[in-house]
């Protein structure tokens, strides 16, 4: 049931490649102001979900997805970004000849058709909580890693997105960047956007999130507070067991 409370509901989501069932019957919602992380072994499913839900580059083969009211899973991806749900990739991107204010610029246009005087008021506000004013005349392609994200978060948080997914934020932070970043996560949170927060860095994901659901395998296998969610034997098992170990060591 969607209440005003609920910011998004997804129903039973579904996405096969071929043989291969990426997200299988996946359903979870998220509250208002709430920060929801996603835990899960390398290949469980989690970015797949991501796209299913922005539509970008590929939507469903099966489910709903209610966002704020809205039904958003047959939208075209700009349609659901402009209903104020915006996405970073796993893999950082940006327009590398382009300035840092210019790529937010871009976010602002394209996310949220943004122009004029109200576009450069949310280009400033971002610049000042992303803290990249001081660099907002440096080519993309000449920051380091961290501003990288920074500017990636940036560019999605121009549009003023209601709810925020973030694919891996922390991968390839050192570990004062990651808790630079977790304090950010929590700043935007707290300026009104709800958030999906996908995250291998098991310390940082269990820091931020209210709570937590643990894919593998296509499959939702649970989901609860992050204490219990640290003490459940499948989740245990789906890190401990096999390969997965190496995910929670991953940087
Ligand atoms: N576009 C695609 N075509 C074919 N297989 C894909 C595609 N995207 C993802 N997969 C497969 O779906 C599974 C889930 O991938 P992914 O969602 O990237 O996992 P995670 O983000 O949890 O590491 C993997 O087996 C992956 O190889
Ligand atoms: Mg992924």
């Amino acid at each position: 049931m969607t209440t005003t409370e609920t910011i998004i509901e997804v129903r039973g989501l579904g996405k096969s490649f071929g043989s291969l069932v990426a997200v299988d019957d996946v359903s979870f919602t998220i509250r208002r102001g709430e920060i929801l992380g996603i835990a899960g072994p390398n290949g469980a499913g989690k970015t797949t979900l991501f796209n299913l839900i922005t539509r970008n580059p590929f939507g469903p083969d099966r489910g709903e997805v209610v966002f704020d009211g809205h039904r958003i899973d047959r939208l075209k991806p700009h349609r659901i970004m402009r209903l104020g749900l915006a996405r970073t990739f796993q893999k950082e991107t940006s327009f590398a000849k382009l300035t840092v204010e210019q790529n937010i610029r871009l976010g602002g246009v394209y996310g949220a058709g943004l122009r004029g005087a109200a576009l450069q008021a949310a280009i400033e506000a971002t610049l000042e909580m992303l803290e990249l004013a001081p660099l907002r005349n440096e080519l993309a392609g000449s920051l380091p890693v961290f501003q990288t994200k920074h500017l990636m978060i940036a560019s999605a948080m121009v549009a003023r997105p209601r709810l925020l997914l973030l694919d891996e934020p922390a991968s390839g932070l050192n570990s004062i960047e990651q808790a630079d970043l977790q304090r950010l996560i929590l700043r935007l949170r707290d300026s009104g956007t709800s958030i999906l927060l996908i995250e291998h860095i098991l310390p940082l994901l269990f820091g931020v999130s209210e709570r937590v659901m643990v894919m593998d395998f296509g499959k939702k296998l649970t989901e609860g507070p992050p204490s219990e969610i640290a003490r459940d034997p499948q989740v245990i098992e789906a890190y401990l067991g096999g390969k997965a170990m190496e995910n929670l060591h991953a940087t």
